[in-house]
C-alpha cells in the first residue's frame, strides 16, 4: 500500500486479526523485541519527569490514561509508579483480560479499561493530566490520528499533555503484517500540529538495538511548532541514529 489507506474497513479489520493472535506478553506487545522494554520504559520515565509537578514540572499527577495499552506493560511500569490512577484504552479485549495478571498488585489503581479503537475513542472531558500515546498511531488514518488528538485536547485536564511515542522512518511504509503505517517524522510532527496541538518537546529515545528502526528527526526548534493556546503535545520519538 502506498501513502493512503484506499480500503479503510480492511484496514482497520486487518489490524484487529492480527493482534488477536497475538499472545499476552511483553514480547508480544513489542514484536518479539521483548528485551528493549527496560530501555524504553527508562527514557521514557527520564523523558515524562520533568513535566510533572513532582519533577519540577506544571502536569499534574492524578491521572492518567495509556493508549493502545496491550496487556499494560506501560501501564506497570511507567504510568502507575507516577501518578495516583491510570485509565486504559486497547483495542483487544484479550489485552485487557491479561491486564490483572500482568500488573498484579497495583491493578487496584486502574481506573477503567474501555475496549476500543483509538478512531472511535473519545476521553472524557478535562480528565487526564497525561495521554499517553505509544507504538499506536500507526494503526490510525491520517484522518482519525489528527481528529483523535483533536478530542485528546478536551481530555485534558488545566496543564495537562499529550504524550506520543512512536518509530519514525524515511518515507512512510506500510507494514502488511500488522496492517500499520510508519510515518516520516515530518508527517507526524504536521499530523500533531494539523490537529491544534502544540508541540512542547521533541526526543529522540537512544539505545535501541539497530535491528529495530529505521531513521528520524532533524534538530530544529520544535517550540515554534504549532498555535495551540492551551494545550501541549509532547512527542518522543525513536531513533537508532544516535545524533
Ligand atoms: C505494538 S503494541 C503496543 C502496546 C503498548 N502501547 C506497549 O507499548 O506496550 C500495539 C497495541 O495497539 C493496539 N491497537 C491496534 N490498533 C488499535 C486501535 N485502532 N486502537 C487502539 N488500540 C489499537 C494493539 O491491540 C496493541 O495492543
Amino acid at each position: 500500500m502506498a501513502s493512503e489507506v484506499k480500503d479503510e474497513k480492511k484496514f482497520y479489520d486487518d489490524a484487529e486479526s492480527y493482534w488477536k493472535n497475538v499472545p499476552s506478553t511483553i514480547d508480544g506487545m513489542l514484536g518479539g523485541f521483548g528485551q528493549i522494554s527496560v530501555t524504553d520504559i527508562n527514557g521514557s520515565r527520564a523523558f515524562l519527569r520533568p513535566l510533572l509537578t513532582t519533577g519540577g514540572g506544571s502536569s499534574g499527577t492524578k491521572k492518567a490514561i495509556d493508549c493502545g495499552a496491550g496487556i499494560g506493560r506501560i501501564t506497570k511500569r511507567l504510568l502507575l509508579p507516577m501518578f495516583d490512577s491510570v485509565d486504559m484504552v486497547e483495542l483487544n479485549q484479550g489485552f485487557l483480560d491479561g491486564a490483572p495478571k500482568h500488573i498484579g498488585e497495583e491493578f487496584k489503581r486502574i481506573g477503567k479499561c474501555y475496549c476500543c479503537g483509538l478512531q472511535d475513542f473519545t476521553p472524557d472531558k478535562g480528565k487526564y493530566d497525561v495521554i499517553w500515546i505509544q507504538w499506536v498511531t500507526g494503526h490510525l488514518t491520517d484522518d482519525h490520528f489528527v481528529q483523535f488528538l483533536q478530542r485528546c485536547q478536551d481530555g485534558l485536564c488545566e496543564n495537562g499533555v499529550v504524550v506520543l511515542k512512536d518509530n519514525c522512518s524515511p518515507e512512510k511504509v506500510f507494514d502488511a503484517t500488522d496492517s500499520s503505517y510508519m510515518r516520516t517524522t515530518d508527517e507526524t510532527l504536521e499530523l500533531i500540529v494539523k490537529s491544534g496541538l502544540k508541540l512542547l518537546q521533541s526526543q529522540k529515545q537512544k539505545g535501541f538495538p539497530k535491528a529495530i528502526y529505521d531513521v528520524i528527526i532533524r534538530k530544529r526548534d520544535f517550540k515554534l511548532l504549532g498555535s495551540g493556546p492551551f494545550k501541549a503535545a509532547v512527542t518522543l520519538v525513536d531513533d537508532r541514529s544516535g545524533g
